[in-house]
């Protein structure tokens, strides 16, 4: 299996499966000095982790992080940043069901095909326990990227959407409630939207919002690894993702040219944002802003028509501990897989001029 790595110079490479003994990464190319706050990885860590509330997955993991090498007197020393989460919850024998049985829409069924053996014990090395891994590093990466500052949050559950232009939300409003929309009377809504949903063994899908400020002029490599492109491949290397539009997105697609160019003043910042931050792949100096769709996941405690590795046609009903909406859990992901691009092109940045 390759493509376990992401970045070109700041590189994460991540390791484990949801119900080995741990599951962790190896960051290299993080300079050295950065002051690391662990407390503030560990904050992230719990803003992912599962059974942090009523309405994700109740497996219960503390998500401890042990940082092997890498920092030392609370600072980075350049060197490789080695790390693991141990995997202290897991209760396999929920997932014999699926041993020889493919969930629809699952990474099942495609991991089988490509390499003939499968552990399929929480969805193996599919699971999205592999995203705390991406947590840990983009914690790192924040606090390298600092003053810039980079916040998620949820925009959407199902049909109920939050209809506020992200430079207007407030993004501190959204952790102060479990579902992480910054407006609580919707949140409330759409926890009860979740409940509901779980209650009938159901999932539903969502939409995590981030935006990012205090940006520099100049991050993004064109032609190939223009900002949005990396952004864009971050985002849907996270799973569940089914859609990412930045800027005024598909939305822009309805309006003319005359209203949707962003006029300059003459410090060179724009009187609107349609561009979402980026030009030409470059990025402009004003705030970026992306959405990234989240599907309904595909485990569901109802029964489903599937097929078994004889392909023949059997029944199934989800069992074990699941998500009845990922957006929730999503929002320290999107963080941190934004903080990994842009301290990339951070670092590759310095070789644009002498
Ligand atoms: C935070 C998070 C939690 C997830 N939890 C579940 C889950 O409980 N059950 C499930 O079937 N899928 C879950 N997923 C999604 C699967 O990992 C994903 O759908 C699967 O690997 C197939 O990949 P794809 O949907 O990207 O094609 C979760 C995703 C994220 C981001």
């Amino acid at each position: 299996m390759t493509g376990n790595t992401f970045g070109s110079i700041f590189k994460l490479t991540t390791f484990g499966e949801s119900h080995g003994l741990a599951i962790g990464g190896v960051i290299d190319g993080c300079p050295a000095g950065i002051k690391i706050n662990l407390d503030a990885i560990q904050k992230d860590l719990d803003r992912r982790k599962p059974g942090q509330s009523s309405i994700v997955t109740q497996r219960k993991e503390p998500d401890e992080v042990t940082l092997f090498s890498g920092i030392f007197e609370g600072k980075t020393t350049g060197t490789p940043i080695g790390f693991a989460i141990q995997n202290t919850n897991q209760k396999s024998k929920d997932y014999s069901h699926i041993k020889n049985t493919f969930r629809p829409s699952h990474a099942d069924y495609v991991y089988e095909e490509k390499y003939g053996i499968r552990d399929y014990r929480g969805g193996g090395r599919s699971s999205a326990r592999e995203t705390a891994s991406r947590v840990v590093a983009g914690s790192i990466a924040k606090q390298f990227l600092a003053p810039i500052t980079i916040n998620a949050y949820v925009s959407a559950v199902g049909t109920l959407s939050l209809d506020l232009h992200p430079s207007k939300v407030d993004v501190l409003e959204a952790e102060k409630n479990i579902v992480r929309c910054p407006d609580s009377k919707l949140a409330s809504e759409m926890e009860s939207l979740i409940k509901k949903v779980r209650k009938e063994g159901d999932t539903v899908g969502g939409v995590v919002t981030c935006i990012i400020k205090n940006i520099p002029v100049g991050l993004g490599e064109p032609s190939f690894d223009k900002l949005h492109a990396e952004l864009g491949k971050g985002m849907l290397s996270i799973n569940a993702v089914k859609g990412f539009e930045y800027g005024s997105g598909f939305s822009g697609t309805k309006m003319k040219g005359s209203e949707h160019n962003d006029l300059f003043n003459p410090d060179g910042t724009t009187q609107t944002n349609h561009s979402g931050g980026i030009q030409g792949g470059i990025s402009n100096g004003m705030d970026i802003y992306f959405n990234v769709a989240f599907k309904p996941v595909a485990t569901i405690m109802q029964n489903q028509e599937t097929i078994n590795s004889q392909r023949e046609k059997v029944a199934m009903q989800g069992k074990g501990r699941h998500d009845p909406c990922v957006v929730p859990r999503a929002v320290p992901i999107v963080e941190s897989m934004a903080a990994l691009v842009l301290a990339d092109f951070h670092l590759r940045k310095r070789n644009n001029r002498i």
